[in-house]
């Protein structure tokens, strides 16, 4: 059976109103890149002819402007769902204007298995490689790629040239059985491989072939700074500490890292630091940091869900394609992600704070509580289960009118039962078996900026006047956070009119 090649907009009228819609890809990679610009412009027409026209999207992770950008400045999302980056998303999800769920990662494609969302219509998959028999190899990015394979009625397939040179060989394509019928799943160690370097889609439900040749037009990161080179600084320092005193093997640990400047400028840290061993990753993303650990030799090996380079470290990946061959393996992120796998590897996972509290709650996604940022994305799936969960963030935000170190967070992702480490370019707060007391002044000593140390501790006497396991004054616990929403400052709280 041949599969035929259509135009965007073919592929496009083929996408109903209210349909849920599956894509390929993760962090924008291996997103799809022209049938969604169809689309958009199928929903303004529509729209202009006052027809309702909207869709449900479910990706991997994060998408490109070609699919959050585009879709929703023609306000056509519906649902959406794990998680988005972009801010035309974002201004909807903010606005409410799309039915924004914010979950975990590693979730999304069993959810979709089980269900919980209805029939999947349409999926829309990048790849780089095919046969007529429907057989394919995937570009830059899993995500869901498997699981909407198989699940949805229709497939739309976009076929990149932008991809040069072959990726065969990259990908292990694996689905889980679900309950009952689990069994554990058989990766030791990063390296294993599980599933097949070929995604079969059965050829009978493709709609057909769509032509394109964008880049996942990924910007390259900020420089890092001095704050940014601290925090690196301040977790390796630790690390290394960690291995000294016995409380890391000494083999070390497969590293999870997250996503954004200040994780990038981590990894970056991880590289220059002699006391850091040789160490392998295993992640949902590698973004530019880790090509260049790669061929430092620091890094061994990734697994990953996603090659989240920026263009062009792309290029330069595609050039020198051949010495990554047997260093990386991209998986579904539902695997890449897997609390199963993270707590039997035991990874150093490493993600960033929006905030976190002076008991060790972390905020990741919700500024003073309500504005959503991104989404928690992969970070609770290893955070919950990592070996050793660090969390870092600058000490402060704005030029200081924003502490990042607050009494109580405005929004709980991470919570102190599973976060262990904190980290700002202040120091480190070890909250190891410490109780919430503890926990308060490591963290206020240790991580706070020192303009904000005594006004942390004013709060902690004021707080303390009610006792408690960990002590909290309700009334005054987002004092910081109205003091910024009043006048643009957090040092302008004051906790004596608190004190009655
Ligand atoms: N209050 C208000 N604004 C804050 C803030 C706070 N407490 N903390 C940070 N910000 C602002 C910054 O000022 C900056 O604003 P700007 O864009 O206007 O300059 C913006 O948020 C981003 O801050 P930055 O320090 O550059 O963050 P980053 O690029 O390192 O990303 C997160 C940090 C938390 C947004 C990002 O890591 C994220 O989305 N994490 C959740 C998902 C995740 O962890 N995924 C990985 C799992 S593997």
């Amino acid at each position: 059976m041949s599969i035929p090649f259509i135009t965007a907009e073919e592929a496009a009228s083929h996408i109903k109103n209210g349909d849920n819609v599956g894509f390929s890809g993760f962090t924008a990679s291996g997103t799809p890149k022209v049938v969604t610009v169809a689309l958009a412009k199928r929903a303004k027409e529509l729209h202009e002819k006052g027809e309702p026209f909207k869709i449900n999207l479910f990706t991997g992770a994060s998408t490109n402007d070609h699919v959050d950008g585009e879709l929703a400045r023609a306000e056509a999302i519906g649902i959406r769902t794990p998680y988005q980056s972009h801010s035309d998303a974002r201004k909807l999800a903010n606005r409410g204007a799309i039915h924004y769920f914010d979950t975990h990662l590693s979730h999304v494609s069993q959810d979709l298995r089980y269900g919980f969302y209805g029939d999947l219509d349409v999926a829309i998959i990048e790849v780089t490689e095919m046969s007529p028999n429907g057989e394919f190899i995937l570009g830059a990015g899993l995500g869901m790629a498997p699981t909407i394979a198989r699940m949805a009625k229709k497939v739309i397939i976009e076929y990149s040239s932008y991809y040069r040179t072959s990726f065969r060989g990259f990908h292990d394509n694996y689905i889980p059985l679900d309950p009952p019928h689990r069994r554990e799943i058989p990766i030791y160690k990063p390296s294993d491989r599980i599933g097949s370097t070929i995604l079969k889609i059965d050829p009978a439900k493709i709609i057909g072939i769509v032509p394109s040749n964008d880049s996942e037009s990924i910007k390259p990161f900020a420089a890092s700074d001095e704050v940014t080179e601290r925090i690196g600084a301040n977790v390796c320092h630790f690390l290394g500490e960690q291995l000294r005193t016995g409380r890391m093997p000494k083999e070390f640990l497969p590293i999870q890292s997250g996503v954004g400047n200040v994780a990038n400028a981590v990894l970056y840290g991880l590289g220059n630091d002699p006391d850091i061993p040789q160490f392998e990753m295993y992640t949902e993303v590698i973004q530019d940091a880790v090509m260049t650990l790669m061929e430092e030799g620091k890094c061994k090996f990734a697994s990953t869900c996603a090659l989240t380079f920026s263009d062009d470290a792309m290029l330069h990946f595609m050039d020198n394609i051949d010495f990554f061959r047997d260093k990386i393996l991209m998986r579904p992120g539902e695997i890449s992600n897997h609390p199963e796998i993270v707590r039997r590897l035991g990874l150093i996972a490493m993600n960033t704070a929006l905030e976190a509290d002076i008991f060790g709650n972390v905020n990741s996604t919700h500024v003073l509580g309500s504005k959503m940022m991104n989404g928690i994305g992969g970070s609770a799936d290893f955070c919950r289960n990592a070996y050793l969960s660090i969390f870092s963030c600058p000490s402060v935000q704005k030029n200081g009118a924003i502490s990042a170190i607050v009494p109580m967070v405005s929004h709980v992702d991470h919570s102190e039962h599973s976060v262990k480490v904190l980290v700002t370019e202040q120091g480190v707060a070890d909250l190891r078996g410490k109780d919430p007391r503890q926990r308060a002044e490591t963290i206020i000593e240790n991580c706070a900026h020192p303009a904000y140390r005594e006004l942390l501790w004013d709060y902690v006497k004021l707080a303390e006047k009610n006792g408690g396991h960990t002590p909290h004054n309700l009334s005054a616990s987002f004092a910081l956070h109205q003091a910024f929403m009043e006048t643009g400052d957090m040092l302008k709280a004051d906790f004596a009119r608190y004190d009655k």
